[in-house]
């Protein structure tokens, strides 16, 4: 398996098998247009936005390539009807989603393919079964929430699970989880990964456009899986305001501590590699991937 010539890169109609991992409020969708054009697949952030918010953000990307890209949403139970109208209605090319399983039908119809999330193979089997075109296995290390969505929250490491993965299921698996460089990308696609997914890398891109304290944070504080500040498990650096709400009292239901939290202080999510993250701009950084991951795969290509 290569990054230039993957199941995924045919599936989805791009030349690298890179994804820039969505992250909600932490992604503007000029990032997701570098990303496209530079040839892997950039993401439209949707989860947290409203109707008219999707749309343009759609229509940015939209204006800005004419490359394939991604719209990422929550799945069911916490997907609006109107923000899967809006997809359905834009029809980007693949609708990416976590914390559940979304029906790939009525996006099937509108010729959107569909890529879930797993983290575990049991939920990586119940996505195939539903009939989503392929899946993150969104390993331990990964920032931002978990996507369980079957037993609990349970923290596999990437490789096992992206070993795990491949054998339980036959579409393609995008590994997901603190991956930063092209040696790890080699070591993901050397375990039958169909592809990356990065999110972290992309943050300290300056097209993520985030504060330098973000960045900072990640970076001394290192990370840590909790659910005290969204009352859902999820990976963010372990700043006083993290630590403070952790030995706080037990979080309200997702999302509804968030409200609660954010008048203690920001939340910084992001994965295990900030370290070895570079402030490079986006089609450099994925420029950068490749060329290191092909030289790591050595005759793999
Ligand atoms: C700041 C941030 C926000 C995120 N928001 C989302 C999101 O809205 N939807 C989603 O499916 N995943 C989200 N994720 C998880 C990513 O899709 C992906 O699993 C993760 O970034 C991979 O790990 P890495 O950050 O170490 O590369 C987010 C991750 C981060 C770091």
């Amino acid at each position: 398996m290569n990054l230039h010539d993957s199941p995924l890169c045919e599936l989805f109609g791009i030349e690298l098998a890179i994804v820039q991992a969505p992250m909600a409020n932490n992604a503007p969708p000029a990032l997701a247009a570098a990303v496209s054009e530079a040839g892997a697949l950039g993401s439209v952030a949707g989860a947290t936005l409203s109707r008219d918010e999707l749309r343009a953000a759609i229509r940015e990307v939209r204006a800005a390539t004419d490359r394939p890209f991604a719209v990422n949403v929550f799945a069911p139970p916490y997907l609006e009807d109107e923000t899967l109208e809006v997809v359905l209605d834009e029809r980007p090319r693949v609708c990416s989603f976590s914390f559940g399983v979304l029906d790939p039908a009525p996006l099937c119809e509108a010729g959107i393919l569909t890529l879930g999330t797993a983290t575990t193979d049991e939920e990586a089997r119940a996505l195939e079964q539903a009939g989503v075109d392929a899946l993150v296995a969104q390993g331990a290390e990964a920032g931002g929430h978990r996507g369980s969505f079957l037993d609990g929250f349970p923290l596999v490491p990437l490789a096992d699970l992206v070993a795990a993965c491949v054998d339980a299921v036959s579409i393609p698996v995008v590994a997901a989880g603190g991956i930063v460089d092209g040696a790890r990308i080699a070591e993901m696609l050397g375990l039958g990964a169909a592809g990356v997914s990065l999110g972290t890398a992309f943050l300290f891109t300056p097209e993520a456009e985030r504060p330098p304290e973000h960045l900072e944070a990640l970076r001394s504080f290192g990370t840590v899986v909790t659910d005290a500040y969204t009352g859902r498990p999820m990976r963010a650096a372990r700043t006083p305001v993290l630590e403070e709400l952790m030995a706080g009292p037990p979080p309200l239901p997702f999302p509804e501590q968030r409200r609660v939290s954010a008048q203690k202080g920001p939340l910084f999510m992001g994965g295990t590699n900030a370290a070895g993250s570079r402030e490079l701009p986006a089609a450099e950084l994925v420029a950068r991937l490749a060329a290191e991951a092909e030289k790591a795969g050595g005759d793999r290509r």
